[in-house]
């Protein structure tokens, strides 16, 4: 059944006040609920057809008004004849925590009890009106026989089997926690900047409370810079963390309660990686920054997702580029919007960043939603500028605190600080797709032109778009080097526009999209003289990478299709960049990371050819190799002066030189057999170290001892784990790599109801692009076999994992032939869960 946001209609109550009281027990426990609802007075009266949601939930009795009724219950909820003032609600269910495999609800992990309720959990709770137009206070009384009984909000009391919580904020019950078990805190704690002192604790399970250390200290961090930068205090006396082994996501910003998946939370540096460390700071600022941006003000209906999402996003990119460098934060989003967001929108499951209709909201928490959401608040921000970007925050936070916002609430305070319309801007909240920008330069009389051409490709369900607004961050260089315009930014508003600049002494050369102002695909035909050119002298670094990208990208699609040798050029320009020393390691690093394979396919793709992944494969490694040779003087040199001799830092600059450290040992294994790497695993202190010395050996088909020796020493920790299971099914070589992970599949340690282990496993062999896309289907089949298998027990899991999938149209005939299979062998299957049924349909284009 499709829900449409054309449909919404408020509410036909308001809700008072809400109390709850769960009696825990894992088989059944048991949920008391007192609700006073009252008529509400915006709803048409279409809407006073009393409906509370709830699925899986036994009734055990229902009162209003203190008599006994008997509504009529249906799989997704009751009906029942109510009076027409206000009146009490009050139900008794039962539900069965130990029995939810699908993790959403309430249900157990590790022994320990636990919520997820976004977006539509709480049904799974109690019968209510889940919805997160719907906003109350809650009072929860929490009874069970363990020490450690949390909930929203402030502590009103606790006893020995009991605890009770007041949240004094209304919330819709999206934003509803709960959280019992045998918990041990590590605590620290914040004074605002009016002056209230705040508790912090995260909660994990015994034996981790060493590892939260970083956590803590990003949320500090984090309440502090949304207090300097955005204004934003935090509201409650207390906010609790607790890190959760199973969980479907990263985290959850629950009112006073954050939940998060632990891999998110537990850090050391013989455990954690710095990636793990940098993700560990971003997802601890996002879930608290959520306090004000999705919980204070919330979402009318779920079609408004991005409102709280793509904001969010924006501004954890914002305190991460803060924290860390700006521009290396910024090339690595970029990175994963193009190799994620770029992705979905030029497949099946392209979608507008606010959709207008869904099945199962659980399927829209993607990378467009998030990322591509954010994006659009950075566009905003570039077009009216810092300071009414920063008054219309104000307005926002001012106008609509309490309240559950829409799109179109969000423009209008732009419109309002500014004066500006923005009704084209909207566009990119309603037209799904990634804009396509042609350049083209004329140069006459000391007047040069840019003409650009934006072109807006159909998507599913949307043949025909209308022209973006695109903001253009250009720049223009002079041969010597010099920057002759500064950064400026150019607002196209028509399908095709020129921009001029006069009275210049020499043809410039263009630094354009500096800082990746436009979620677009820029196509300009320029020479890698100029691309080598930018590479070396733009003062945007963001372009000085971009630079060096394209050149990669056009020697890498060179070598595929035409069997070229590896430009010189790019292997010139790439080994002078790596070994400048004046450049930030970071930088150094990120330049030297080749396109990804998946890149490559959707860029020959686009070009109209079929790609090849065993070729694209074959590529990729000559051209690490070429480089390599390129690199082998100053290799060994670079890897002594990245080594890090002090103690371990998690800081921006210490993980730069390991990042770049790590870049220069997976060279230096196609030169010395993985002689250095070997050395480096055995001398590692660290994780981000070991990772990337075993690495740097099993891309060249080594490691196998290394692997042995990982397991042995981290068989206990499941986090690390999850590591050594990725690791070697993503460097696999493409005909080993199903075989492996069948393999893995087998082994004592694949606890596959895990979802970071499910993920661990399978989702590395949809990232071994050849191994997955591999000509005979070995790699579609054992993915779609596994889909079927957790499908009945994680439909969320499932659905999010079959986005493998979506590419298939790129390739070969006899490889959609095998893709096609798959979908339709999944589509078969019976009681297939509506979340993965809605995915394979998009994917298999019928619907
Ligand atoms: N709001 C959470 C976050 O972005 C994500 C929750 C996702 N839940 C879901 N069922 N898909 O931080
Ligand atoms: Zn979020």
């Amino acid at each position: 059944q499709t829900i449409y946001l054309a449909d919404y209609q408020p509410f036909g109550w308001t809700i008072d006040s809400v109390e709850l009281t769960f009696r825990l027990f894992p088989e059944a426990t048991r949920v008391l609920s007192r609700i006073r609802f009252a008529p509400n007075p915006k709803a048409p009266s279409s809407g006073k057809d009393f409906f509370l949601h709830g699925e899986l939930l036994r009734l055990i009795s229902a009162r209003i008004d203190g008599q006994e009724i008997t509504p009529v219950v249906t799989p997704t909820g009751l009906r029942c004849a109510v009076p027409s003032g206000p009146f009490l609600w009050e139900a008794e269910v039962e539900i069965a925590p130990a029995a939810n495999t699908a993790l959403e609800g309430l249900y157990m992990s590790n022994g320990m009890y636990c919520t997820q309720c976004e977006a539509e959990g709480f049904r799974k709770i109690t019968y209510y009106p889940d919805r997160p137009d719907v906003m109350a206070t809650f009072k929860v009384r929490i009874e069970a026989d363990l020490p450690v009984l949390l909930s929203n909000g402030n502590p009103l009391g606790q006893g020995a089997g009991w605890a009770e919580w007041q949240d004094p904020w209304p919330k819709p019950a999206y934003l509803f926690a709960l959280v019992a078990g045998d918990l041990v805190a590590h605590r620290d704690s914040f004074t605002t900047q009016s002056g209230r002192k705040v508790d912090l604790a995260i909660w994990v399970r015994p034996g981790d409370e060493d590892r939260c250390a970083y956590a803590m200290d990003s949320l500090i961090r984090s309440m502090r810079w949304d207090e300097e930068v955005y204004g934003r205090e935090y509201d409650l006396d207390i906010f609790n963390i607790v890190a959760v082994d199973d969980f479907n996501m990263g985290a959850m910003e629950n009112k006073g309660l954050n939940i998060f998946n632990s891999k998110l939370v537990l850090a050391s540096p013989e455990t954690a990686t710095d990636d793990d460390y940098a993700r560990i700071e971003s997802v601890i600022a996002h879930e608290y920054f959520h306090n004000w941006t999705g919980n204070r003000t919330t979402c009318r209906d779920w079609f408004q997702l991005c409102l709280k999402e793509g904001l969010t996003v924006f501004r954890d990119q914002q305190f991460s580029g803060d924290m860390r460098s700006g521009a290396v934060k910024r090339i690595e989003d970029v990175a994963l919007l193009r190799a994620r967001q770029f992705r979905e929108d030029q497949g099946p499951l392209a979608h507008p960043v606010r959709p207008e209709s869904f099945v199962e909201i659980n399927n829209f928490y993607t990378a467009t939603i998030y990322e591509k959401g954010a994006e659009i608040i950075g566009m905003l921000k570039t077009l009216v500028g810092d300071a009414d970007y920063a008054r219309a925050l104000d307005l926002y936070f001012d106008r609509h605190d309490g309240e559950a916002a829409t799109i179109e609430d969000w423009l209008r305070v732009f419109e309002d600080v500014t004066g500006r319309d923005l009704a084209a801007f909207k566009r990119w909240y309603g037209q799904a797709g990634t804009p396509r920008l042609k350049v083209a330069e004329t140069w006459e009389d000391g007047t040069y032109t840019l003409h650009f051409e934006q072109e807006n490709p159909a998507t599913p369900g949307q043949p025909h778009k209308d022209a973006k607004v695109i903001p253009i961050a250009v720049g223009l260089l002079n041969p010597n080097g010099d920057e002759v315009v500064g950064t400026t930014v150019l607002e196209m508003t028509q399908a095709a526009q020129s921009f001029r600049f006069e009275g210049l002494a020499t043809k410039p050369i263009p630094s354009i999209l500096r800082g990746f102002s436009a979620p677009v695909v820029l196509q300009r035909t320029t020479t890698s003289a100029e691309q080598a050119f930018l590479l070396a002298h733009d003062t945007d670094l963001f372009n000085r990478w971009e630079a060096g990208r394209a050149l990669a990208k056009s020697a890498l699609l060179a070598m595929v299709q035409e069997g070229a040798a590896p430009a010189p050029q790019w292997l010139e320009a790439l080994a002078g960049l790596a070994l400048d020393p004046e450049l930030d390691p970071a930088f150094r690093a990120l330049a030297l990371r080749l396109p990804g394979e998946d890149e490559l396919a959707q860029a020959l793709y686009d070009a109209g050819a079929t790609p090849d992944p065993d070729r694209i494969q074959a590529a990729r490694r000559e051209a690490s190799q070429a480089l390599a040779a390129k690199l082998a003087p100053g290799l060994p040199a670079l890897i002594a002066a990245m080594s890090e001799t002090g103690a371990f830092s998690a800081d921006a600059k210490a993980a730069g030189r390991r990042a770049l450290k790590a870049a220069a040992l997976m060279l230096q294994a196609r030169l010395d057999a993985g002689q250095a790497a070997t050395a480096g695993f055995a001398s590692a202190s660290n994780m981000t170290d070991q990772v990337g010395a075993l690495s740097a050996l099993l891309a060249i088909g080594e490691g196998q001892a290394e692997l042995q020796a990982f397991e042995k020493r981290w068989g206990g920790n499941a986090l690390v784990m999850d590591k050594w299971f990725a690791l070697q099914i993503l460097h696999a070589a493409p005909e080993r790599a199903a075989e492996l992970t069948a393999e893995l599949t087998a082994h004592p340690a694949f606890d596959w109801k895990n979802p970071n282990r499910f993920r661990s496993v399978l989702g590395s062999l949809a990232g071994n692009h050849a191994g997955f896309h591999r000509a005979d289907g070995a790699g579609y089949r054992l993915l779609a076999d596994w889909l079927l298998k957790i499908d009945p027990l994680n439909p969320q899991t499932a659905a999010r994992m079959s986005t493998a999938f979506e590419t298939w149209g790129r390739y070969d005939a006899n490889r959609q032939g095998h893709a096609k299979a798959q979908l339709d062998r999944i589509l078969a299957a019976t009681g297939l869960s509506r979340d993965l049924k809605e995915m394979a349909s998009r994917m298999r284009g019928s619907i």
